[in-house]
């Protein structure tokens, strides 16, 4: 993978720096969580430390082609210019005219942005004519191209992808430390363990399929947990399940029987009567959910065992909260993980803490970056590195 240090000189020409800034908002337009924008920064730095003049480029939420000023990058742009002790003039379009204007008004060292990616149809288009019209109108801002947006080199899109065709390249130090710690889970000091959470089954069976193969223990919490235990024969009440996914699921059950990988279920949940932190609530065993009830977190006795478990662990990736961890009484299963992380990490396990909103989770939770051995910035990206599939954003770094 080419680094910065590879383009050369690089005082004097214009950088187009694609990162991974999209961060989440409260209804007010305030940044909740800015560990995205945090993490761009030392490329940021060791771009204009080269005397580069650095263009950033970013998404924010999904506004499908259209400009929507709810999607603006302007709160992104206010945080990285605190952050980095400088002014970032954000442009109001992408191509137009005031990108160019703001990029023809850079200096040596300093940093400008785009506006949202996504405000223009060619960025997500399906037809790769499309993404290479709006990569050329990209690539005609800049010199050289640098990638640093690890959550998104799973997305083959115009800024990720389609540029780097068209301008010499180099990956930013951020993908290059997501990639070297992502690395080091394909072949981890054992146990390795996993534990999984989040809502869906669906987003992570090939994720699953392919830990059958590679860790020791999997551990499952979260919404996706229910399909889990109905696949074992379990009533779930009124918990999240995906139906069309009992049978898969319990077809991994028996593969990780036959591969001798323990899979760690639930042995007791808080079962709510609605989805709302003041519903009445409970403990019940995992195999005895009332009908009227569902499950927003993993129990006291889970999270003990979860976190047991997480302490013999050389190795843990974590990906996906264990419960509504947003509404205080269903935090405790997440916060018992995090802190089973932190333990291990103390011990000298490599603990890895993989996406966006896990990142986010944690931090709310009161936890410090330097807890863990690594925060992805990157949840989709990581899932699909540790599935094995190909990154367009990554391989085209290769070319
Ligand atoms: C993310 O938040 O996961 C990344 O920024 C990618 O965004 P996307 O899922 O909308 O492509
Ligand atoms: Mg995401």
């Amino acid at each position: 993978m080419r680094t910065i240090e590879d383009l050369g000189d690089l005082s004097g020409k214009t950088v187009l720096l694609r990162s991974d800034l999209n961060v989440p908002l409260d209804d007010a337009g305030r940044i909740t969580d800015d560990g995205r924008v945090r993490a761009s920064v030392p490329t940021v730095q060791a771009l204009t430390g080269k005397g580069a003049r650095v263009v950033v480029c970013a998404h924010l939420g999904r506004p499908k082609g259209e400009v929507n000023p709810k999607f603006s990058l302007a709160p992104a742009a206010q945080r990285l210019s605190e952050l980095l002790g400088a002014p970032v003039p954000l442009a109001q379009d992408t191509v137009g005219e005031s990108a160019r204007a703001t990029v023809d008004a850079l200096q040596d060292g300093d940093v400008a942005m785009l506006e949202n990616l996504r405000f223009n149809k060619g960025e997500t288009a399906k037809s790769s004519d499309e993404r290479a019209d709006f990569a050329r109108q990209l690539a005609a801002l800049a010199d050289v191209y640098v990638s640093d947006g690890f959550g998104v080199v799973h997305r083959e899109q115009a800024s990720v992808y389609d540029v780097a065709k068209l301008l010499p390249h180099a990956a930013g130090l951020l993908v290059r430390g997501e990639v070297e710690v992502l690395q080091r889970l394909t072949d981890p000091e054992r146990p390795y363990a996993v534990a999984l959470g989040g809502a869906k089954v669906s987003d992570k069976l090939g994720v699953i399929e392919n830990l059958l193969g590679k860790a020791d223990l999997l551990l499952i919490g979260g919404g996706m947990v229910f399909t889990f235990l109905k696949a074992q024969g379990h009533e779930v009440g009124g918990s999240l399940l995906e139906e069309d996914q009992v049978e898969r699921v319990r077809g991994y059950l028996d593969e990780a029987k036959r591969r001798g990988v323990e899979i760690v279920l639930p042995v007791d949940v808080v079962a709510a009567s609605e989805f709302s932190a003041d519903a009445e609530q409970d403990v019940v065993a995992a195999d005895a959910i009332p009908a009227d009830r569902m499950g927003l977190d993993i129990g006291p006795e889970s999270s003990s065992l979860f976190a047991d478990t997480i302490r013999t662990a050389r190795t843990v990736f974590w990906n996906g909260p264990m419960g509504a961890f947003e509404m205080a009484p269903y935090a405790a299963g997440t916060k018992a993980l995090a802190q089973a992380l932190v333990d291990a990490t103390s011990e000298g396990a490599l603990t890895v803490v993989g996406g966006g909103d896990s990142a986010a989770a944690v931090r709310q939770l009161g936890f410090a970056d330097s807890d863990f051995t690594h925060i992805s910035t990157g949840g989709g990206a990581s899932l699909e590195y540790l599935e094995g599939k190909t990154l367009p954003g990554l391989t085209v770094l290769e070319e």
